[in-house]
């Protein structure tokens, strides 16, 4: 058995690092997404104190008051605030007594597009309670992960690559009977359409672990050197005995294929095994993960994806040459040898499922390879479907309409009719395999609606039964 790094990998996957300072400089009334199509939200953070623009990123950050009308704001107890906390932790939004609350962000490209949201929780005990809840997030109509708070003082992150069908998205968070639901943050970042093929319209892409090979003690990069404001986290808990990291100051450029890219400043460094070691002596690197499951899918399929660069000028006589292996089976079709500063990666379009959802990747030279493997970068997902689709429009702003006009203080919030659990309390919906669920049936003693039929009624068509006791 090879050196893993099951270890440092699957410990770090939740625990992200505090992202950068605060930032104290104020944006007045900015609310329309900037030209990055960037929507970067402080949840929690009251109206009147106005946005500021974050210092690790320089990116404008808003209060979520525009995105949301649920929940109550709260600040993080002091003990829990350290002078490098960043801004966006200080305080939450969160969520008592509802089943599900949402927040409705923009679409902010066009229908159809791709996008990264990145939602994150710091709990900071802001409810006096210290008691850490379990609950679960959904994007519209589809479970997205349950987000599990194991430490009071540490920020955790949910992050899904998905494509969004309309003109704007939710993200819900779900009360499981297992705490509050809180947020800190809320972050939507286009992507090209063409990257991460295997997020589409029904599968989208849940992350497990982005890691950033060679720069130990280095610092998070994401916005701006990467475009999307992926965040990639170093490999800090590195073996000197066991690994060398090596690096250039020569920019890595974008391979052609559409499909991948890493930022040059993830590629320019890399690891390879150390001269003497038993990676060395076995010629191979090996990586290993959890898929992380969930109630919803006991055994995700996963989606890995390797980065590579020759960072190293290769002498005549030298040759870099390996084979990929996922969990013993042979992943690369031929073997590979980076190119000398491009981007180049190996990754599966199809998930893999079973192995009880612990996966390892072997990179091992061949027999012709005078030199060993090395790795940049490397990303691991989990996949979940998106293939529920949302509740008739034409039925979904009537209710909008029927319940701002009442004020109906029940469930009536997110998706009226999906996900079944979920639906709406005094409606009854129908459901049909990939059409958009219709409204059948309105209970009008249901939470108070009495009075005149407003004209909003006649705009649920597929209604045949009105209750108006
Ligand atoms: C949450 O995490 C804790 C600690 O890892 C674990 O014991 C517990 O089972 C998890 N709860 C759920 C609902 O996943
Ligand atoms: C999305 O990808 C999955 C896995 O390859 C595939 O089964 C599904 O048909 C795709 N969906 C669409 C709408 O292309
Ligand atoms: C590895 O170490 C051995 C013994 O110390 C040395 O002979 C050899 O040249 C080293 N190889 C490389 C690639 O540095
Ligand atoms: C890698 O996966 C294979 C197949 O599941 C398994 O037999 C092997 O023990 C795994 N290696 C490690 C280091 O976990
Ligand atoms: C590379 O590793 C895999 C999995 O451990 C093994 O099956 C294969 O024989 C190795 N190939 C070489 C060239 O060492
Ligand atoms: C290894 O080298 C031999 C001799 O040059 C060549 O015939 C063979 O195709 C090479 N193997 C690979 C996998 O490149
Ligand atoms: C219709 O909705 C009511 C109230 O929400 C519920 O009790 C009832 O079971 C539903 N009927 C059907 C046929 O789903
Ligand atoms: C409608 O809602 C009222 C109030 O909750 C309830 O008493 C009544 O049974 C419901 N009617 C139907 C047909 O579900």
């Amino acid at each position: 058995m090879e050196r893993s790094t099951q270890g440092p990998m699957a410990a770090r996957s939740w625990l992200l690092l505090l992202l950068g300072l605060a930032g104290v400089l104020r944006v007045r009334g900015q609310r329309a997404p900037d030209s990055t199509g960037f929507v970067s939200i402080d949840c929690g953070l009251p109206e009147q104190a106005g946005g500021y623009v974050d210092a690790a990123t320089k990116l404008p950050y808003v209060p979520d008051g525009g995105y949301t009308d649920a929940g109550t704001n709260h600040n993080i107890s002091p003990e829990y605030i350290k002078p490098s906390s960043s801004k966006r932790y200080l305080n939450v939004r969160s969520f008592p007594g509802v089943a599900r609350s949402c927040y409705t962000l923009p679409s902010t490209v066009a229908r159809g597009s791709k996008y990264l949201l990145r939602a994150t929780f710091m709990y900071g005990n802001y409810d006096g309670l210290n008691r850490l809840p379990v609950f679960d997030l959904h994007l519209g109509v589809n479970f997205w992960r349950t987000v599990n708070i194991t430490k009071a003082d540490t920020p955790q992150l949910a992050e899904i690559i998905a494509v969004v069908p309309d003109e704007s998205v939710q993200v819900c968070l779900v009360d499981t009977g297992s705490g509050t639901p809180f947020i800190s943050a809320l972050d939507l970042r286009p992507v090209r359409d063409t990257l991460y093929p295997q997020a589409n319209a029904t599968q989208a892409l849940v992350l497990v672990d982005r890691t950033n090979f060679g720069v130990s003690g280095a610092a998070l990069v994401r916005y701006p050197e990467d475009p999307y404001d992926r965040v990639w986290i170093p490999w800090s808990e590195i073996d000197s005995n066991e690994w060398t990291e090596i690096s250039t100051t020569e920019k890595v450029k974008e391979l052609a294929d559409p499909r991948f890219n890493a930022p040059s400043a993830v590629m320019q460094a890399a690891i390879t095994p150390r001269n003497g070691s038993r990676s060395a002596s076995s010629r191979t690197i090996e990586l290993s993960w959890d898929a992380a499951p969930s109630h919803a899918y006991p055994d995700p399929g996963v989606i890995g994806i390797v980065y590579f660069a020759e960072l190293e000028a290769v002498a005549g006589g030298d040759v870099r040459q390996f084979e990929t292996h996922l969990n013993g089976k042979l992943w690369s079709k031929a073997p590979f040898t980076p190119q000398h500063l491009v981007c180049d990666a190996f990754f599966n379009s199809e998930a893999h499922r079973g192995f009880g959802g612990h996966y390892n990747i072997t990179l091992n030279a061949t027999a012709n390879s005078t030199l060993l493997p090395t790795i940049n970068a490397a990303e691991f997902f989990s996949v979940v479907s998106t293939a529920n689709v949302a509740t008739d429009a034409k039925d979904v702003a009537a209710m909008a309409a029927i319940n701002a006009k009442y004020e109906v203080k029940k469930n009536w919030a997110g998706d009226p009719c999906a996900p079944k659990t979920l639906v709406w309390d005094g409606l009854n919906c129908s459901y049909a395999i990939s059409m958009p669920p219709r409204i059948t049936r309105l209970n009008m003693s249901f939470g108070g609606l009495s009075g005149g039929i407003p004209t909003h009624f006649a705009n649920l068509k597929a209604i045949k039964y009105l209750t108006n006791s």
